[in-house]
């Protein structure tokens, strides 16, 4: 279908355009289209439901802002933030909570971020394909401002009654809170509590800060930060300053080897050994490396995923093929192992599937199966000069990443905690600890996307690689 632009639109009519889009809970270019339909006399009906929800553009490289406007005073401030971010390329959905609609109107906000907003947790338009999971999951960041006092209490509770505490209980993203509230009750002992239990849960805020209050003569600490400002820190946790950096060409010339997903060892010709691994974290290094220009190969275990552009992918099932294809594809220049290699396998598996006996339960012999990381590490010829080894740990993250730095013989160890309360394992996120040879301190990173630790580890490999301390990368 041929596609139209139209120029130099009178701003009049930019906006009754916006208007009468956000109205019928259309994009605007889907409402000129049924403008354009309805002046043609089109005999095909207008199929747009104006409550449907369409899938809209990904932009920035798929990333996505679920802006959560509490109610404060301060709601009036989050319409500029809707246009700061989308200003920075990213794309905005927003959550009104009720009380927020005493303060801005829903058709004020979808005119502005370009679609509807949602409202209601019980809203059959969106519900039936689960809007409220959705709206936590299918973006990159959760903003709220101005959190209210009331809406971190809910958060630190769990509470879940409306669509916007709902949708911050669902979620699986890094959240921002953008706190705004009368000085006493940013004091209040409750909400100090609450403030720091979800700080203690990983969620982030910005400000407030100290200031002059909507009401009269009242100042203090409490006023919710600048549009520009909650702009300033979405763009830096959603772009980090070394994902920016990256150079289409830093790896240029070498060759990088990396290992991803789990191992499969068979228990007979129907049964296996597996683990969780989704193979999300390696995938996203080997389409860094190779965007980066390195010459990329992936030993991928078997996962779900489609081969990264640009990358030569061999597939295996067992620690012992991976092991092998590894060694066949040395030599390289920098080693990545994130593949969450099973550590036993079964001596005895069974050439045809086992079956149920009377005379007992299957005795099944466990046997160690060989260490890819050490493996290579340890190397006297061949040995690729980085070689970097991950670290899935459930407990005492720290101290089993450092032993495991000293016991494996690698250069660097990205450790991550992967206790099931984390979501890291099969999520999209990840919080990782990189422990380096020769360093007292990890580098600690904040919680970022999968895609975003794999584009800071290659930045961070460049600049290791081309000899830039590391003091830089903070
Ligand atoms: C005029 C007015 C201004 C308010 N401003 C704030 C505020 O800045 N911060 C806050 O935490 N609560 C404020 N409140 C109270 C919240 O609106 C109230 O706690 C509400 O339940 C919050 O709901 P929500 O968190 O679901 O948006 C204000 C209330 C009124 C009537």
């Amino acid at each position: 279908m041929a596609s139209l632009t139209v120029r130099r639109l009178d701003d009049e009519i930019k906006v009754a355009l916006k208007l009468r889009a956000a109205k019928n809970g259309r994009s605007v270019e889907d409402e000129v289209r049924v403008i354009l339909r309805d002046a043609a006399g089109s005999a095909e009906p207008a199929t747009i439901d104006p409550g449907a929800e369409r899938p809209q553009p990904r932009v920035e490289g798929g990333r996505r802002v679920t802006l959560i406007i509490g109610g404060g005073i301060a709601a009036y401030k989050a319409l500029d933030l809707i246009r700061r971010i989308k200003e920075r390329g990213f794309y905005v959905r927003v959550v009104l909570t009720q009380a927020a609609t005493h303060f801005v109107t829903a058709l004020t906000v979808s005119a502005l971020a370009d679609e509807r907003c949602y409202t209601d947790l019980f809203d059959s338009q969106s519900e039936f394909d689960a809007g409220h999971i959705r709206l936590a999951r299918d973006c990159d960041l959760i903003v709220v401002a101005p959190a209210t006092a009331d809406l971190m209490a809910k958060m630190a509770h769990g509470l879940a009654d409306d669509l916007a505490s709902a949708v911050l209980l669902a979620t699986d993203k890094p959240i921002l809170l953008a706190p705004a509230m009368n000085p006493l009750m940013w004091r209040n002992a409750a909400t100090r509590r609450n403030v720091a239990q979800l700080l203690h849960d990983g969620v982030l805020t910005v400000g407030p800060n100290a200031g002059e209050m909507a009401e009269a003569n009242e100042a203090g600490l409490g006023r919710m930060s600048e549009p520009l400002e909650i702009a300033a820190k979405v763009e830096a946790m959603l772009r980090p300053k070394q994902l920016q950096n990256l150079q289409p060409q830093s790896l240029n010339g070498l060759r990088v080897l990396i290992t991803a997903g789990p191992t499969h060892e068979p228990i007979d010709p129907v049964r296996y050994i597996a683990n969780r691994s989704s193979g999300k974290q390696g995938y996203a290094i080997a389409a860094a490396a190779a965007a980066a220009g390195a010459e990329t190969v992936l030993v991928s275990g078997p996962v779900n995923l489609p081969d990264p552009k640009g990358v030569r992918v061999m597939r295996v099932e067992s620690a012992r093929d991976m092991l092998s294809r590894v060694e066949q594809s040395l030599p390289a220049d920098i080693a990545i192992f994130a593949a969450a290699v099973a550590d036993w396998r079964v001596s005895n598996a069974g050439e045809q599937k086992i079956k149920k006996s009377a005379s007992g339960l299957p005795q099944l012999d466990l046997v160690e199966n060989p260490d890819i990381l050490a493996t290579i590490a340890k190397r006297t010829h061949d040995r690729p000069k980085l070689v970097i080894g991950f670290a899935a740990e459930t407990e005492h993250v720290a101290q089993n990443a450092t032993a495991k730095l000293a016991r494996k013989g690698s250069d660097w160890i990205v450790a991550n905690d992967v206790s099931p309360a984390t979501g890291i394992m099969g999520g999209d996120s990840n919080t990782v600890q990189i422990f380096m040879k020769d360093h007292t301190a990890p580098e600690t990173w904040p919680a970022m996307s999968k895609d975003d630790v794999a584009g800071r580890l290659i930045a961070r490999i460049a600049q290791a690689v081309h000899g830039v301390p590391p003091k830089s990368m903070s």
